[in-house]
């Protein structure tokens, strides 16, 4: 926690929209933990602003935090989409994006991503998975013919709190869900990863 706080102290501030999207879900929402934060949402954001994304896709909106860092990679005329499930959040999620500079520049889809991702006709440069940890493997197979030749996929939680590592019966389905697609990538020819010890993992993925 300390080596997180002096990393705060010698990197940028989140922009005020965000800071106040942060403490609204820390007063309004159930389960605060879900957003990205500070330290992760800089990290979304120097990433996209180092792929220099003309189309993202996110899947897991929850309060836009992490939607919001990543269209400041965005080009002029990029776009992002994000996808998320839980319709009472929808009216949330909308004034946090107006509050934005990124308002003509994300597209929020409501329902269940995995219908919404095939029914989409767009090729993406990037891609962040922050859905349901059990559904990871299903999201990437249906993402996966979308994300263009050279771009990148950011996938959340995968090192689970350190769960990943714990014995067999020790494991719930979660933990396990997110082994099984930790594994999965890992035997994936087709494209170069790495997870990053960052927060709760990231792993970094690029297509070939
Ligand atoms: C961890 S939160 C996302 C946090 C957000 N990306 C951030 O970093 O600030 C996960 C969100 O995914 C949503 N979700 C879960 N399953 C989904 C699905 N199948 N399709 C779309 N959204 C889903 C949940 O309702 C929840 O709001």
């Amino acid at each position: 926690m300390e080596q997180e706080e002096y990393i705060l102290a010698h990197g940028d501030a989140e922009p005020d929209y965000l800071a106040k999207i942060n403490r609204k879900t820390h007063l309004k929402m159930i389960n605060p933990r879900m957003l990205s934060g500070h330290l992760q949402g800089r990290v979304l954001s120097m990433l996209s602003k180092m792929i220099q994304p003309e189309r993202i896709l996110e899947v897991g909106t929850y309060t836009a935090y992490s939607a919001l860092c990543l269209a400041e990679g965005l080009s002029a005329k990029g776009k992002l989409h994000t996808i998320e499930c839980d319709d009472e959040l929808e009216d949330f999620i909308r004034e946090n994006i107006q509050s934005s500079p990124y308002q003509e520049q994300i597209v929020l889809h409501i329902g269940d991503a995995k219908k919404l991702i095939h029914e989409m006709d767009v090729m993406f440069d990037l891609v962040f998975l922050d859905a349901d940890k059990r559904e990871y493997q299903v999201y990437y197979d249906a993402v996966f013919p979308k994300l263009k030749k050279g771009g990148f996929m950011l996938v959340d939680n995968t090192l689970w709190d350190g769960k990943v590592l714990l014995e067999v019966d020790e494991r719930d389905n979660q933990t396990e869900a997110i082994r099984k697609f930790n594994d999965y990538v890992a035997a994936d020819s087709r494209v170069e990863k790495l997870i990053l010890p960052l927060r709760d993992g990231l792993t970094l993925i690029r297509k070939k």
